[in-house]
C-alpha cells in the first residue's frame, strides 16, 4: 500500500492565517528548520493509480495541485480523476470542508459513520448542499452504539481491508450533540494490505490511548497518530487531543510499540516539534518518532 501525507497540520494549518507567534512568523519568512504544512489528510492507494482520500482537508485544492498522481492523466477520459473514494474519520471541519472542492466531479463515494453523516446533514449541511452539485453516495460504516468496529472494503482498492474502530475524542463544536459525544464521532482506521501483509493504523485525533487503541496499534507496521499538542493547552481541559509529553502522553504510548514507523500528524501551529532545531523535536526523534511533513510518502 502507498500512503501519501497530503497535509500534516491541525486545523488552521502552519503558519496559521491568524497567528503572529514566533513559530508562525518563522515559517512565514521561510526560515530554516520549519516547513509550511497544510491541514491534515492522507491519500491511500494499492496500485498508485486509484486513490482514496482519508479526510478532505480545507486545503484539498492546494494539495491536489501539488501531487501529480492525484491529477487527471493525459489520455484518460476527460474529467476523470484518480480520486475514487473519500473515507472520513470524523466530521470535524478540518476533515470535511474539502468535500466542497470535489463538487465539480462525479458523485462522491463517501465512507463514514452514522454520527458523521448526521452531523454533515444537520449541524453542517454539507451533504444536502452537495446533492445540488456532484451528489454523494453514502457507504455506511456501522460504528454506533454497541458496535465499535466495522470491517469494510473499498471497491476500487480491493487489495486493502479496512477496519473503522471507535475512538474517544470530542464531537465537533457545531454538532447537535456536541455536549454528548457518541460512538462513531471519531474512528481510527486500521488498514491491512492483503498482498504484502503490511498494516497501517491511522488516527489523526486521539483523546487517549488505552488498551483498545493499543490492541490495534500493536499490530501495525506503521502508526500515524494525533500529534496536535506537545502539552495540553492551558485552560483547555479536554482538548480532545492526547499531548505528546508527560507520563501518559503519546511519546510514552508509542514507545511501547514495535511498529517500524511511528509518525505524528495533525500538528498544531503552537507545537514546538514543528521546529527541527527544538529540544522537543529532538526528544521525539530520540524515541524513534517522526514528525509528518506534507508530501511524505510511505510504501508499506
Ligand atoms: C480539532 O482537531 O480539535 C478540531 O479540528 C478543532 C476545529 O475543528 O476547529
Ligand atoms: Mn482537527
Ligand atoms: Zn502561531
Amino acid at each position: 500500500m502507498k500512503v501519501l501525507v497530503l497535509g500534516s497540520a491541525a486545523g488552521g494549518g502552519y503558519p496559521s492565517w491568524n497567528c503572529a507567534c514566533a513559530s508562525c512568523e518563522r515559517v512565514r519568512r521561510g526560515a530554516a528548520g520549519s516547513a509550511v504544512r497544510t491541514q491534515s489528510s492522507l491519500a491511500l492507494s494499492s496500485d498508485g493509480k486509484r486513490w482514496a482520500l482519508i479526510n478532505a482537508s480545507p486545503d484539498l485544492g492546494q494539495q491536489l495541485r501539488e501531487h501529480a498522481v492525484l491529477q487527471p492523466h493525459a489520455g484518460a477520459e476527460p474529467r476523470e480523476s484518480p480520486i475514487a473514494a473519500v473515507v472520513l474519520t470524523s466530521a470535524q471541519i478540518d476533515h470535511v470542508a474539502g468535500l466542497l472542492s470535489l463538487r465539480e466531479g462525479p458523485p462522491i463515494d463517501l465512507y463514514c459513520t452514522p454520527c458523521v453523516f448526521d452531523d454533515l446533514t444537520t449541524g453542517l449541511t454539507l451533504l444536502p448542499a452537495l446533492q445540488h452539485y456532484c451528489g454523494v453516495r453514502w457507504h455506511l460504516l456501522p460504528v454506533a452504539g454497541d458496535a465499535t468496529v466495522a470491517d469494510f472494503r473499498l471497491e476500487v482498492l480491493p487489495q486493502l481491508r479496512f477496519h473503522a474502530v471507535a475512538i474517544r475524542a470530542l464531537a465537533p463544536r457545531y454538532s447537535l450533540h456536541a455536549q454528548d459525544p457518541a460512538i462513531g464521532d471519531h474512528v481510527a482506521l486500521f488498514v491491512q494490505d492483503l498482498e504484502t501483509g503490511s498494516q497501517l493504523y491511522f488516527a489523526p485525533t486521539l483523546a487517549q490511548v488505552g488498551e483498545t487503541e493499543l490492541h490495534w496499534m500493536r499490530r501495525a507496521d506503521c502508526v500515524i497518530v494525533d500529534g496536535t499538542y506537545w502539552e495540553s493547552p492551558e485552560g483547555a481541559s479536554g482538548s480532545g487531543h492526547l499531548p505528546q509529553t508527560g507520563r501518559d502522553g503519546m511519546i510514552a504510548a508509542l514507545s511501547t510499540l514495535k511498529a517500524r514507523r511511528k509518525i505524528l500528524v495533525h500538528i498544531h501551529n503552537s507545537n514546538p516539534i514543528l521546529d527541527e532545531f527544538s529540544e522537543e523535536r529532538r526528544e521525539v526523534e530520540r524515541h524513534g518518532i517522526e514528525v509528518a511533513r506534507d508530501g511524505l510518502e510511505i510504501q508499506l
